[in-house]
């Protein structure tokens, strides 16, 4: 996949005919990555990690200790939050300044997406938006559901950063500084109803949403999603779509634009995207794993050489989040991308 591709015909590109899950992205164990008497640096899991990071950038983790009661009760209150009437999800919604809460008008690259999102992160005041989470009243178990999810996502990510670092041949805690308990991480609900939320209204700024979520890449390190039996998700590699066929237990793994830039390109940040309901409601929970606000990304020392020099220039973590985050909620202008941090491009 090219990094500076033209994009804006991708949807357009056929559907690859899967026959199986063996056609689709690795299904990975990574029981020795979770196993704190193992040696992380030497289980299989990490060369496969590295591996479907290179072909895909996508992947799918089994064994990875996140307990299916919490998961469960997690996916129960999902469903309840979004069935709840639309002017109490309405009474939590997010605006420019603060993007935690509900949302039902979301745009990517510009594009209305068929769903309605729910966002929070860490209980305490997020230091890009300098900002807190907004919960319903009386929903204390809700509240405290999404958090201890949080904190396992949060725990199961560091695992998997720790692998893409001994991927790359650096110690497996090379890249806690910039995440530790300061990661800028965040939780999202989505639900993608079969109806469209807004009706089919056609507006400048709302034109009507043909996509769950239109093509894009996660902007931070590592995406960790659920997904639901219904299936849509699909991932686009050498011209084709591939689809994320759903597996009872597993999380699909994504690298995001910030672990692209520290790989110097070894590893991709696959342009995926959800299609729009026809028939059955679908629901997703991706926890987009962010690095600390104070963060600098430029690619790791291991991965720079004379043969192949550095690719980027220094992206501030706080300020790339802050510009994506503002084209997702409004066309405020074109949205931010690592390409514009390319070396010799000056766009
Ligand atoms: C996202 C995303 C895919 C899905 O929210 O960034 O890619 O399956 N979601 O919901
Ligand atoms: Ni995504």
């Amino acid at each position: 996949m090219a990094v500076n591709s033209d994009t804006s015909n991708l949807d357009k590109h056929p559907v690859a005919d899967l026959k199986g899950i063996g056609d689709s992205v690795p299904v990975i164990d990574i029981s020795g990555l979770t196993d704190h008497s193992s040696n992380k640096s030497k289980c299989s899991a990490v060369d496969e990690i590295a591996q479907a990071c290179k072909d895909w950038g996508f992947f799918q983790v089994v064994n990875h200790g996140v307990s299916s009661d919490l998961i469960e009760k997690v996916w129960q209150h999902t469903r309840n939050f979004f069935a709840l009437p639309v002017e109490e999800k309405e009474s939590i919604l997010r605006t420019r300044a603060n993007p935690w809460g509900f949302y039902n008008n979301e745009l990517t690259k510009n594009q209305r997406d068929k769903k309605e999102v729910f966002d929070f992160t860490h209980e305490r005041i997020d230091p890009i938006y300098d900002s807190r989470n907004r919960w319903l009243h009386n929903h204390n178990d809700f509240k405290d559901t999404m958090l201890s999810y949080f904190d396992a996502c949060s725990r199961l990510s560091l695992q998997l950063l720790e692998a893409f670092c001994a991927g790359l041949n650096l110690p497996t805690d090379y890249l806690h500084k910039d995440f530790g308990n300061n990661h800028t991480g965040f939780m999202r609900l989505n639900y993608y109803p079969v109806n469209d939320p807004l009706g089919r209204m056609e507006t400048r700024h709302q034109s009507v949403a043909d996509l769950g979520v239109h093509h894009h890449t996660d902007a931070g390190a590592l995406t960790v999603l659920l997904q639901d039996d219904v299936g849509g998700l699909q991932v686009y590699k050498d011209g084709y779509w591939h689809d994320i066929p759903p597996v009872a237990g597993a999380f699909v793994i994504n690298t995001g634009d910030m672990m692209q830039v520290w790989s110097n390109d070894i590893y991709q940040a696959a342009i995926h995207r959800g299609l729009a309901m026809e028939s059955t409601d679908r629901y997703s929970i991706p926890f987009f794993y962010n690095p600390a606000a104070t963060a600098k990304v430029s690619p790791l020392s291991t991965v720079v050489s004379e043969e192949r020099p550095s690719r980027y220039r220094t992206i501030q973590w706080s300020e790339f989040r802050g510009k994506r985050t503002d084209g997702d909620y409004a066309d405020y202008g074109t949205e931010v991308q690592i390409s514009q941090f390319q070396i010799g491009n000056s766009q």
